[in-house]
This record gives C-alpha cells, structure tokens and sequence, in this order.
C-alpha cells in the first residue's frame, strides 16, 4: 500500500480527499501536514485534527506554513469553504488532540530520512511546506517515493485568474521550487477536476447509511455548503462541487484513469499571469530561459480523466 503524508488546507474537497484516502485499503495516510489557503493555518490544522479524531484516526499532525514564501497573503475565500473551512459547522464536538512540536517541513524531512524510497507525498494546498522542506534537505527528491499535486491548469481556464489555480496562485515561488525539485512528481489540474462532479446526493446517501457517524455528518454540510457555492458560480453543475482534491488520491491508486503528458512544468511569478503554470511540451523553454539545461526535470501532468470510472472509484 501508499505510505502517504497528506499535506493539504482543509477545506471541503480536502475533507473529502482524507476521508476517501483513509478509506481506500491500498492508502496508509502516516501522517497530515497543513498549510494556509482555504483558511489560515491554525484553523487548518484544527480542522485536520479535528477530521481524523472524528473518524478515529489518531494520525499526527504537523502544523505548517502560515504564509507564502515571497508573496503578500490574501485573504481565505470564506465563502467558498465557509469561514471555518468547513462550510461553518453549526457546533463541533470536543476532541483532545494536539499538533505535534515539530514544523511540517521537519515532519516531512524526518519522515523521509526514516523511510527513504517509502513516502508519498499527496500534496493539494498551496505549496510552502515542500518548498520548506526542500530548503532543508536538498536531497529530498532522493528520499520521496513520489509526490502528486492538486495543483496548476494547463488548458483548463483558472478558478483566481484567467490563468491560475488556486493553490498555485497562493504560493507561486513555492509551487516553481516544488516543479523543478526533481522528484518523481504529477499534477492534477484544473485539466481533469473540473471534469469530474460530486452530486451532494452521493454524500446525502453516504449520511444515511451511516446515520450515527458524526464524521459523514460533518463531511455533508461541507459538502452542502461547498455546494451552494458552486451551484451559484456555475449553475449548469447543478447542486453538486469538484471533486478536485480527491482526484489527486485517485491518481495516486489508479493512474490507468488518466491522460498524461510529460515535460517541464515553469510557474509565472509575476505580473497579470502571476500563477500561470506552463507546460513545455516542445522545448521551447531553451528560448525563453537564460541557462535552461536540457535535463531539466519534468512533470507528469494530467490532461483527460475517465470521469465517469473516476466517480465510481470514489463511490466504492
Ligand atoms: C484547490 O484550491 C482549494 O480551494 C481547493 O481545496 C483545492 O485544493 C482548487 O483550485
Ligand atoms: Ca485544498
């Protein structure tokens, strides 16, 4: 099985990628490292407590990145994944966890000297705690199995710019440091999520045959309210969201799924198209970078999925 630290901002779609994630019998989710985006960091890190603890995981958890590597931070979207990240749950029970003492950029180091060749990386937040972790350990790449982003678009036009995905466009100088670190590394886009719908019915099911699980309730009202969001952005989805960051755990245990493509993965760090992920696909990067090598490392990038097998994987 996958031996995976989750690093991730929950978030709703986050929600609902651990939740399948410590579903799925080929997935051993060691250890959960958080990051701001959706919400500021300390909210992200409760919610991942808070989410394992319910579901009676006693995984750790390693606070990470409050804010990006070079960027001014904005403001969490609290409309999009409520205020509290996860659709402003109207209470939540007690639960007595604690992050661990270590960064999550040390979590992640230690985890890989520990186990070298033996860690994935699911990554679908914005990118900081890699890029840390990098700085740490140069050798990095070496130690991790492989690493899969919910991250960047390439065709697919952006959710924050005309060009830009979110957590690319949070951390733009940390999500370049991550694409050209040289790990055996893949991305999941806009490409693909925006391919594949969650009806909330499908939760609404999950709920009920489950009706005493506070985890599935909890996981429904975020889902309702990430719904209402995208049933208002793009009415023809109906009520129903992306499944985005599930779709990186997917990859991860069926790549057969999708469509790829292989080469270099550059991110704009600047102006108007500030978070743009381009793949160069003709090696033309030769032209527009001074002292670019021809071994440049590459990305697998997901271009087309089999969105309705996808949605059955997630059903099971
Ligand atoms: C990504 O941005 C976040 O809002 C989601 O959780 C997902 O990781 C989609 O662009
Ligand atoms: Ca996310």
């Amino acid at each position: 099985s996958h031996k995976v630290i989750f690093d991730t901002d929950p978030g709703v779609d986050d929600a609902m990628a651990l939740y399948f994630a410590l579903a799925h019998p080929a997935i051993d989710v060691v250890g959960i490292t958080t990051t701001f985006g959706n919400v500021k960091v300390p909210q992200a890190t409760a919610n991942a407590l808070y989410l394992t603890r319910l579901a009676g995981f006693d995984i750790p958890v390693a606070e990470g990145g409050a804010l990006p590597l070079m960027k001014t931070p904005g403001t969490p979207p609290g409309f999009i994944h409520g205020d509290d990240g996860l659709g402003n749950l109207p209470s939540r029970l007690a639960i007595n966890a604690t992050p661990l003492a270590i960064s999550a950029a040390e979590y992640i180091v230690q985890m890989a000297r520990g186990y070298p060749g033996e860690i994935s990386i699911v990554a679908v937040g914005p990118l900081i705690n890699l890029a840390l972790a990098l700085k740490l350990e140069p050798t990095l790449p070496q130690l991790i199995k492989e690493v899969v982003l919910m991250a960047g678009t390439i065709i697919e036009p952006g959710n924050v710019s005309p060009v830009a995905e979110a957590n690319v466009w949070n951390d733009p100088h940390a999500a370049d440091w991550v694409f050209t670190a040289g790990w055996k590394l893949a991305m999941v886009g806009l490409d693909v999520t925006h391919r594949v719908v969650m009806p909330s019915i499908y939760f609404e099911k999950l709920a009920q045959h489950h009706q005493h699980h506070p985890a599935l309730a909890t996981l429904l009202h975020a889902v309702n309210f990430y719904s209402d969001f995208h049933e208002k952005a793009r009415p023809e989805l109906g009520h129903a969201c992306y499944g985005h960051d599930i779709l990186a755990f997917v990859y991860l245990v069926a790549p057969e799924l999708f469509e790829t493509q292989v080469g270099t993965v550059r991110v704009q760090l600047e102006g108007m198209g500030n978070g743009q992920t381009m793949l160069d696909r003709l090696g033309h990067l030769v032209y527009a970078e001074p002292g670019w090598e021809p071994n440049r490392p590459v990305t697998t990038v997901c271009m087309q999925v089999d969105a309705g097998q996808c949605v059955q994987l997630i059903e099971q």
